[in-house]
């Protein structure tokens, strides 16, 4: 949060301060933080579920005659016990990209049936091991996987990840774009789209699925670039008798900052229903950062405070490696006290990591009270593309995880 934004705009029932101590899940952070140590993320089971909860209602408003399916983007948090719970509880499938996703979300109970496979650049090792499983939900990306795919699995049905050459993300933010304006490596383009039906169909492949992911992060003020995005992938499902399903990706974002305007849903759906029921078209959705991002903390301890020139700095025992998508994709990070009063008199920190890297920086210019003689201080929006993306950079790599169960 930024000098004049409203500072706790992140406040909600299961996120709030009680008493000046900050509770999540029905826990007070700083028992978490005392019992588990620094660093730590902590999951909110209840809060996954009820973002779920919100998505499986939106695709209901859409038409329920055609069997919608979610599955969730297990990119952005494979923490076992979390999908574990996703599998006992039955809320989605699983969205995975490579060969070991596959394997670790078959080791947490879900079946080739339950999940659909969407990745890009795979070896013939990759293919072998993926043709292995009956029934996985198969998107090729390129004419390489559907040769491949083909040669291994003939006759059977398959997706086609289509690039449309349109892209969308949170404040149009190109680092998170897979397609747009530039060539990427991701789906096949309109110009080879008919080389890739006659080879499918070559190969006696049947294309039930269009499928499409062309950003990250997108929120009500960028519906119209995806509304785009949508009417572009319609010139493909018309050159494609055989197509039931649209797969319409991830993408879909949480809020960062003050100023971000929670995803309309409810809008949401309405392209969906005007495009693709409209045409008798079922709908799958695979979110990754919806689903968890706003159910995940980053619990981390203090180690010190100290003025630079006329800068506050505020040290903390764990650095972007850890969570890198400040560094990678320039996305902020929003740090919340444990302790707070209303009351309290803010100052400007910047929140800085123990990496020796001048990129390691959680936050600039975050308005906190008086952290003097607090312990602990707690990153939101830390459950998605946080631990999951983790490297041990400077050996400093090692953090805890736990799953809050509801
Ligand atoms: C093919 C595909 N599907 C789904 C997702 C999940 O995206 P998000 O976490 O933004 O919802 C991604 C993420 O990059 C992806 O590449």
């Amino acid at each position: 949060m930024h000098a004049g934004q409203t500072p706790d705009w992140w406040q909600r029932a299961d996120l709030c301060y009680q008493q000046q101590h900050l509770h999540f899940a029905g826990q007070k952070v700083a028992d978490l933080a005392w019992q588990f140590g620094t660093p730590s993320f902590v999951y909110s089971a209840q809060r996954v579920s009820e973002n779920i909860a919100r998505v499986k209602n939106a695709l209901l408003t859409v038409g329920q005659q055609q069997n919608h399916r979610l599955f969730y983007a297990m990119k952005a948090n494979r923490f076992a016990p979390l999908l574990t719970f996703l599998k006992q509880t039955g809320l989605c499938g699983i969205d995975a990209c490579s060969p070991a996703e596959v394997e670790h979300a078959l080791g947490c109970g879900f079946t080739p049936r339950d999940i659909s496979f969407t990745a890009t650049s795979l070896s013939q090792q990759d293919f072998d091991q993926l043709a292995r499983y009956d029934g996985l939900l198969f998107n090729a990306d390129s004419l390489h996987a559907i040769g491949e795919w083909g040669k291994r699995r003939p006759g059977a049905e398959i997706g086609i990840r289509i690039n449309p050459a349109a892209g969308v993300s949170r404040a149009s933010n190109q680092l998170l774009q897979y397609a747009g304006p530039t060539t990427t490596k991701f789906g096949i383009f309109r110009e080879q789209f008919p080389e890739a039906l006659a080879l499918a169909a070559s190969l006696d492949l049947t294309v039930r699925r269009i499928h499409f992911h062309t950003g990250c992060g997108y929120l009500t003020d960028q519906l119209a670039e995806w509304q785009a995005v949508v009417m572009q992938c319609l010139w493909f499902v018309e050159q494609l008798p055989t197509v039931q399903r649209i797969n319409i990706g991830g993408g879909l974002g949480v809020p960062h900052i003050a100023s971000d305007q929670p995803l309309n849903l409810q809008k949401w759906a309405e392209i969906i229903k005007k495009h693709f029921t409209a045409r008798d078209l079922a709908v799958d959705v695979e979110p990754g950062d919806y689903l968890v991002k706003d159910a995940g903390l980053l619990l981390l301890g203090v180690t010190y405070l100290e003025k630079k020139q006329q800068t506050y700095f505020l040290g903390v025992d764990a650095g972007f490696n850890i969570a890198p998508e400040p560094a990678y994709y320039n996305l902020p990070f929003q740090p919340v006290p444990l302790i707070f009063s209303t009351a309290q008199n803010r100052t400007p920190f910047h929140v800085v990591g123990h990496i020796n890297e001048a990129l390691d920086v959680w936050a600039e210019q975050s308005m906190l009270p008086d952290m003097t003689g607090q312990k602990y201080l707690a990153l939101i929006n830390a459950g998605a593309y946080s631990s999951s993306m983790a490297s041990n950079h400077c050996m400093r790599g090692a953090f805890k995880e736990f799953l809050l169960l509801p």
